[in-house]
């Protein structure tokens, strides 16, 4: 487990202080896929270097299994660092050395003989499913095969936990889909836990099963994917997860007096969110025969998070407003989150 106790780190630049983080408190406990998001200066890249002490916390304490490692002498340091391996948004490979060679080369100083070392990269450039180029050089490489072999590398001391820092930023999405699958595959082949920094929601969404949401050096919130994504608190986390979710163009939509929304007589439209235990699709279809109302979808989104389905629908309905206020209050009667957008008149 990876625990981080009130670290703070501070630059001091010749004019100014830059507090990069705050205060950092989390828990990373072992086989997580754990997603640190935030906007670019958020403190996300400093707060992974705190881990492996690439940076030094200006004060606070980076327990690793329960060892404070800012108080480790450097020997130590490193047997501990050797564990963490790291990736990165520019894959960092060595240019002049091929495939196979960057991947040795952690390796080398190791206990390891030759035979056992070309066994090991052979595997990971298996695991990896780049067999075929272990003698290209990087600059024959796409984008996501050069991350593979990052990955690789970073696996070659057979850490218990990967580090990655915007590990799928340079990459388009059907490459970063793929690289996401490689990292999930990782983490549950080899049981080692990850740590993902991201700017995008659809990342955290795709793999993450924690999340903490960073602003200004801070964590502003912190929890497991799916209540995260359902119950969202901090202005941050809300703002992110309605940057990856179609349901919000409703808003454009209506700013903009589009046809689709535009209502007649006796009409209201509606937002309805409902959560993993609330999925009931078949209860809004039957508010029609209850209460003498139209419900009419204009258009819907479910995600489907660890598992669970996350809906959000744009509804038009329509009857008397006495029949309306009914099938509202049926509606929240089951958990689902009723927002009122527009109605007739107003
Ligand atoms: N070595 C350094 N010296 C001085 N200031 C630094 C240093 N490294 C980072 N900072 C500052 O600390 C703050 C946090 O930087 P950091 O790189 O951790 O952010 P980030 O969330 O990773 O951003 P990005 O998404 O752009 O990578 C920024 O204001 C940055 O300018
Ligand atoms: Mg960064």
């Amino acid at each position: 487990m990876i625990e981080l106790v009130g670290v703070n780190k501070t630059f001091t630049t010749k004019d100014l202080n830059v507090e990069a983080c705050k205060d950092v408190n989390l828990k990373i406990e072992d086989g997580d896929i754990f997603g640190i998001i935030g906007f670019s200066g958020a403190g996300k890249s400093t707060l992974v270097r705190c881990i492996n002490l690439l940076e030094r916390p200006t004060s606070g304490k980076v327990l690793i299994d329960g060892v404070d490692i800012t108080q480790l002498k450097e020997a130590e340091l490193r047997k501990i660092r050797k564990k963490i391996g790291m990736i990165f948004q520019h894959f960092n490979l060595m240019r002049s050395r091929t495939v196979y060679q960057n991947i040795a080369y952690p390796l080398k100083g190791s206990k390891l003989t030759k035979a056992q070392i070309d066994k090991k990269v052979k595997d990971l450039l298996e695991l990896v499913g780049l067999s075929e180029k272990l003698n290209a050089y990087p600059s024959e490489l796409s984008g996501g095969q050069k991350q593979r072999v990052a990955i690789a590398r970073a696996l070659a001391n057979d850490p218990k936990v990967l580090l990655c820092d915007e590990a799928t930023s340079a990459l388009d999405p059907q490459t970063t889909s793929s690289i996401l699958k490689l990292l999930k595959e990782v983490n549950q082949k080899l049981g080692i836990t990850i740590v993902l920094i991201t700017h995008e929601m659809a990342v955290i969404k795709e793999i993450c099963n924690r999340v903490a949401v960073m602003e200004l050096g801070k964590v502003v919130e912190t929890g497991n994917i799916l209540d995260i994504f359902s119950h969202p608190k901090a202005q941050m986390t809300i703002d992110f997860i309605n940057s990856t979710n179609p349901i919000t163009k409703i808003y454009e939509l209506i700013d903009n007096g589009a046809e689709i929304v535009r209502l007649h007589k006796g009409q209201r439209l509606l937002k309805l969110t409902y959560g993993a235990e609330e999925t009931k699709e078949a209860l809004i279809s039957q508010l029609s025969k209850k209460y003498d109302v139209v419900c009419n979808i204009v258009f819907g989104n479910v995600e489907v998070i660890q598992q669970a389905a996350l809906g959000s629908l744009i509804v038009m309905l329509e009857g008397s407003e006495d029949a309306m206020r009914k099938a509202e209050a049926e509606l929240k009667h089951y958990n689902i989150e009723v927002e009122v957008l527009k109605c007739w008149n107003n």
